[in-house]
């Protein structure tokens, strides 16, 4: 086996091939003067079994052009077996056409990865599970609640709050792994101005504890900041929010969410952070586990 990581593996490639206990190589890459993206697969790949790594964070859909491209080359390449690893999926939250007329995003990019030569797809924490259901291929999911946990070790009496009823099962998961309590909120968003409001708060367990706040993504940092302002509300001693893809779209989402009185942001590297203010966990053990 051999791994060999896009513009957009963040570090991850080397560390799994490092886990692993195989090569690693870097794709050469670059965008032509008209905003075209190349590829080239720098070594010889043939009969192996080859894992590909690239996130599909900001730009995304250059990342994922990149990755399609990748797999192309790859095949030509007479490769025995290709594994795309994308640790952060894009599009993953369009996964159902929510408004009659839109587009089910989540297929297209899946179907394209699928059609470009994918055998396997290894994705960490997708925004719904089912939605790997339109890859027509061996789809694997890889949980990093347990590297998350290890960060979490110290927080003393904590509660897991699952800042909406989606996040409910990843509340209950990384409870188990603590060994601690876990509460719900339920939250509704507009779907055309993505503003989020709460439907039902959490209960007395909050007061005086330790809040964790647990998702999948932190986008606008609005869903980290209603769940903040409502576990004070009932009482929480102190709120910590940790979510798998830390992607922080606006400008001032990170001192925003400070603002909001969230004492620490611990995210996983599947999209490279840079603010001192947030703590990152590496998920590659948790996509070795799955190779
Ligand atoms: C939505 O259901 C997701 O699980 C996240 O809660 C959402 O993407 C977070 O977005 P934002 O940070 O913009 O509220």
């Amino acid at each position: 086996m051999i791994v060999i990581g896009g513009s957009a593996h963040n570090g991850i490639g080397q560390s799994l091939a490092k886990i692993l206990g195989v090569k690693f190589y870097e794709v050469e890459h670059k965008v032509f003067p008209d905003g075209e993206s190349y590829v080239r697969i720098p070594v010889d790949v043939m009969g192996e079994d080859v894992v590909v790594v690239q996130s599909t964070y900001y730009p995304q859909d250059k990342h994922v052009m990149e990755l399609l491209l990748m797999l192309e080359a790859l095949n030509a390449l007479m490769v025995s077996n290709v594994t795309a690893v994308v640790p952060y999926l894009a599009y993953s939250r369009q996964d159902r056409r929510f408004r009659h007329g839109e587009a089910l995003s989540i297929k297209v990019v899946l179907q394209a990865i699928r059609h470009s030569g994918a055998n396997s797809l290894v994705v960490v924490e997708p925004h719904h599970p089912d939605a790997l259901a339109h890859f027509e291929g061996d789809a694997r999911i890889a949980d990093p609640i347990p590297e998350l946990a290890s960060a979490l070790k110290g927080v003393n009496d904590p509660v897991i709050l699952a800042p909406d009823k989606g996040a409910l099962d990843r509340a209950q998961r990384l409870a188990k792994a603590l060994g601690a309590d876990y509460d719900y909120l339920e939250k509704s968003r507009d779907r055309v101005t993505g503003e989020v409001s709460l439907v039902s708060g959490p209960t007395e367990k909050l007061r005086g504890r330790s809040v964790i706040l647990v998702d999948d993504i932190i986008s606008t940092g609005g869903t980290m900041m209603l769940a903040a302002k409502a576990s004070y509300e009932a009482g929480a001693k102190e709120v910590i929010a940790t979510a798998v893809h830390g992607l922080f779209v606006s400008d001032n989402a990170i001192e925003r969410i400070k603002a909001a009185g969230i004492k620490r942001i611990i995210v996983t590297n599947t999209v490279p952070q840079t603010s001192p203010h947030v703590e990152v966990v590496d998920v590659s053990p948790s996509i070795a586990r799955k190779l």
